[in-house]
């Protein structure tokens, strides 16, 4: 609209002027219009963009009210029924409202869940490694029949192989649809079993002859294999190896043969773990005529869990996505460990733990081969180390620096040797008299003074003794014995 009032405003001025202009007025004049116009030329294409976007959005809203419909006819459904009051029926309205955000980590997930949406055979999209962690959901198609899962990928129709001659010459890398291996690796390890086959028709062109390679295929973790079929990693082998009926009954696959006649081979590749197939090389191959067919990769059930969980990655496996503190089963008991699931599959987890799973030991053994005399009160140093595991008993001071809050076991063992009628032995922390043993009578007894405590991080643990003898000798060996053992690690230090 406005162009065409800009132009008949421009024709009126050239009318009305009726003279020619200045040229200096008539080259600004030129400028000026041009600027207009290109002006003017930008809001056109910017208007298009945005019809073209709001378009794109209609058609993007559309889809999605139709994903909706069969949940929302199905939540009116459960609602008319709720009409007589029963409450069951309303929890079922509410489920069938959530379920529109449901997205299933598998096909087999998808068909197990009874979802209306999910009843037919098609294209629906999955995300493996955990909604909304991990990488982003992939798009692929499920046999509702089977429940089976199948990833497809940019070489699914047969391609030629050149004429090329050294071993792994030709080369092809696969690409999936959605792109992500990590989703790929999640699939399978949550299925019961995958699969993906593959058809090599060869003109010459043997895969693998006398132990060398001249074609393979790379796996999932970038490695190379050479067993075309079936689930053995040390076998070079196709379909016709493992029936027993390849061309030449010496080779385990009939391209092998190496003959310039138009021979195949096939193969069923089912060792899930290194699947799937993300590139081929062929090789040594010296006709034009070859050619490669690979499959989708396909993935069904679930692994059966016949077991009580016991790390993070099982708990993703199971499809904990959550954040958090989860019970597991340990060596001896059950234990918590904190599991942070962001990266998907490749889980962190943090052991919270208890006597016998701690995130570090703390524990000493310390002795003295000689007796230890003093005069006034003193802190008993050792001399002999049997263990210092967190190297927190400082020998030389006799001083234990608690490294971090928990519960403590400490036993001290000694002879007294009295001096002058009393002798005692003082278990302190921070310089604080906690406990005691003591001997008043003449002669050597055996001083025993177990305890536990609670201690915080930074707390200090010695032993002193008033004036008098503490006993050892190395002939008997040491008798005098400190040992000291992180009991219980407070799981949350303030
Ligand atoms: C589903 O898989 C089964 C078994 O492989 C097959 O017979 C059937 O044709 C498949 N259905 C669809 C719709 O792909
Ligand atoms: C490949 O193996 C899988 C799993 O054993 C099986 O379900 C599938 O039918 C096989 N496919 C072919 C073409 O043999």
């Amino acid at each position: 609209m406005s162009v065409t009032i800009f132009i008949s405003c421009l024709l009126v001025i050239t009318v009305a002027g009726g003279e020619v202009l200045p040229d200096e007025f008539q080259r600004q004049f030129d400028v000026m219009i041009m600027a207009k116009f290109d002006q003017l030329e930008a809001k056109v294409r910017d208007q298009e963009i945005q019809l073209k976007t709001a378009r794109d959005e209609i058609l993007s809203l559309k889809t999605k009210v139709q994903q909706l419909e069969p949940v929302l006819e199905e939540n009116a459904k459960t609602k008319s029924r709720s009409v007589d009051g029963n409450p069951i029926v309303a929890h079922k309205a509410m489920a069938a409202t959530s379920s529109a955000l449901f997205v299933p980590r598998t096909c087999h997930e998808a068909r197990e869940s009874g979802l209306p949406e999910f009843k037919e055979s098609g294209m629906y999209w999955i995300d493996p490694d955990g909604l909304k962690i991990g990488d982003g959901a992939i798009y692929v198609y499920c046999n509702m029949t089977t429940g089976a899962t199948s990833v497809g990928h940019d070489s699914e129709a047969t391609i030629d192989i050149p004429k090329c001659s050294p071993a792994g010459c030709y080369s092809r890398p696969i690409v999936y649809n959605g792109g992500s291996l990590k989703q790929m690796k999640a699939l399978a390890e949550i299925s019961a079993d995958c699969h993906q086959t593959i058809q090599v028709n060869c003109l010459g062109g043997p895969f693998t002859v006398k132990g060398i390679d001249y074609a393979w295929w790379t796996d999932v973790s970038d490695n190379k294999q050479n067993f075309w079929s079936g689930s053995d990693e040390s076998d070079h082998t196709c379909q016709c190896g493992i029936e027993n009926n390849c061309v030449r009954s010496d080779l385990e696959c009939n391209c092998d043969a190496n003959v310039a006649v138009p021979l195949s081979d096939n193969g069923n590749i089912t060792l899930k773990g290194v699947l799937p197939v993300t590139k081929l090389n062929f090789g040594q191959i010296n006709h034009n005529g070859g050619s490669h067919t690979l499959g989708k990769f396909t993935c069904s059930g679930k692994p059966t869990y016949a077991f009580y969980p016991s790390s993070c990655a099982d708990l993703w496996r199971i499809g904990y996505t959550l954040n958090g503190l989860y019970p597991v089963r340990g060596s001896k008991r059950v234990e918590f460990i904190y599991c942070d699931f962001s990266l998907g599959q490749n889980v962190q987890q943090e052991t919270i733990g208890y006597a016998d799973v701690k995130t570090q030991a703390v524990e000493f053994y310390v002795q003295r081969s000689d007796e230890y005399s003093s005069t006034t009160p003193s802190v008993i140093p050792f001399n002999v180390k049997i263990l210092n595991e967190g190297g927190a008993m400082d020998m030389v001071s006799g001083i234990f620096t608690v490294p971090k809050t928990g519960t403590y076991l400490f036993d001290f063992s000694g002879i007294s040797n009295p001096v002058d009628g009393v002798f005692s032995v003082v278990f302190n922390v921070n310089d604080e008299k906690k406990a005691s043993t003591l001997a008043d009578d003449p002669g050597q007894f055996t001083m025993n003074l177990p305890s536990i405590w609670h201690l915080a991080k930074g707390d200090t643990v010695k032993l002193t003794i008033t004036s008098g003898i503490l006993y050892s000798d190395d002939k008997n060996g040491p008798l005098v014995h400190f040992t000291g053992i992180l009991l219980e690690e407070d799981i949350f230090e303030p």
